[in-house]
């Protein structure tokens, strides 16, 4: 998608911690611009997560998540929901069960493949919006030439190719996350994790953002995790959305979204659209 050239890995990188608490998986797998990426399959089996004092955040959850798919996670605040993503991301460990992460049949994918977009954007003050998405390239020796034609493109994607040389302090919030989102994409992902990304963003901004992400999507072919507590956001951006519990997180609904695959902001006023909201809506009150 970004067009760097033959496909080869350069290095595989682990998970790397930018200093902000957060992890940044970067994985230098550096496809052509017409090769076709494929996403992560997920298998989560029996998974159960008790933290200290015996509180059981996620108890008994068994998912399988086709390679490319696009997943919504809704559910009660504290429900475990970002335990759950982040033991997906392998920045937790389940108590009991397993996670497993495949690439393809053969291949077993590293958490190198991942990338984790938080509710803040987590960019780091003293480096402008360029310098901020090519760190992930930079932590893993990727030569500069490279690394800057990358995040360029990255930005690009992102609908900021204008402001590459302002600083955090000079950017709005739906500034800001959309370089937090190029950041992510920057590595080329097969699995993209999004914890209310857009959550702190006026309603229109963030419309906007769900729609590119939903193209940038398309043209990956990365599978896609998007935890939200907005039912529309849901509706609109996944393919496939389930409903988790209160604590701990079971699975009350699984559905598969009927609805187009091109979706542009007037499905938002379409009788199917809000059918489907409305399914995801009875079950979110039922399990409240
Ligand atoms: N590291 C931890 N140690 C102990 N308890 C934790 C830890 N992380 C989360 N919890 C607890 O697990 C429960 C689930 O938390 P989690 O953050 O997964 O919920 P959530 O569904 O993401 O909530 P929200 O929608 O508000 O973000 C909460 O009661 C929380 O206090
Ligand atoms: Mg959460």
């Amino acid at each position: 998608m970004y067009g760097y050239g033959d496909r080869r890995v350069l290095r595989r990188g682990s998970p790397v911690d930018d200093g902000l608490g957060h992890a940044m998986m970067a994985s230098m797998s550096v496809a052509s611009a017409n090769s076709a990426r494929t996403g992560t399959q997920i298998t989560i089996a029996g998974v159960r997560r008790v933290f200290d004092g015996g509180m059981v955040a996620v108890d008994g959850v068994d998912l399988t998540i086709a390679a490319g798919d696009f997943l919504a996670i809704l559910g009660p605040s504290g429900s475990g929901k970002s335990t759950l993503l982040r033991m997906i991301a392998g920045l937790d460990q389940p108590t009991t069960g397993t996670i497993s992460l495949q690439h393809s049949a053969d291949q077993q994918a590293a958490h190198a493949d991942v990338a984790f977009v938080f509710q803040d954007a987590h960019l780091l003050p003293w480096r402008n919006v360029l310098r901020n998405v090519v760190l992930p390239l930079e932590l893993v020796g990727v030569p500069r030439a490279e690394r800057i034609t990358a995040a360029r493109q990255a930005l690009s994607r992102v609908g900021l190719a204008d402001v590459e040389r302002l600083y955090p302090n000079q950017l709005s919030g739906g500034m800001r996350m959309r370089v937090s989102l190029a950041r992510a994409l920057v590595t080329q992902p097969k699995l993209l994790l999004l914890d209310e990304p857009f959550a702190a963003l006026d309603e229109i901004t963030r419309h906007q953002l769900d729609e590119q992400l939903r193209i940038l999507w398309k043209d990956t072919g990365m599978t896609v995790i998007f935890v939200t507590h907005s039912i529309m956001e849901a509706t609109f951006l996944a393919e496939r959305a389930i409903v988790v519990s209160r604590r701990p997180a079971k699975v009350v609904l699984d559905r598969r979204l009927a609805l187009p695959p091109t979706r542009t902001s007037e499905l938002r006023g379409q009788p199917q659209f809000a059918a489907e909201m409305s399914v995801l809506l009875t079950a979110l009150e039922k399990h409240f």
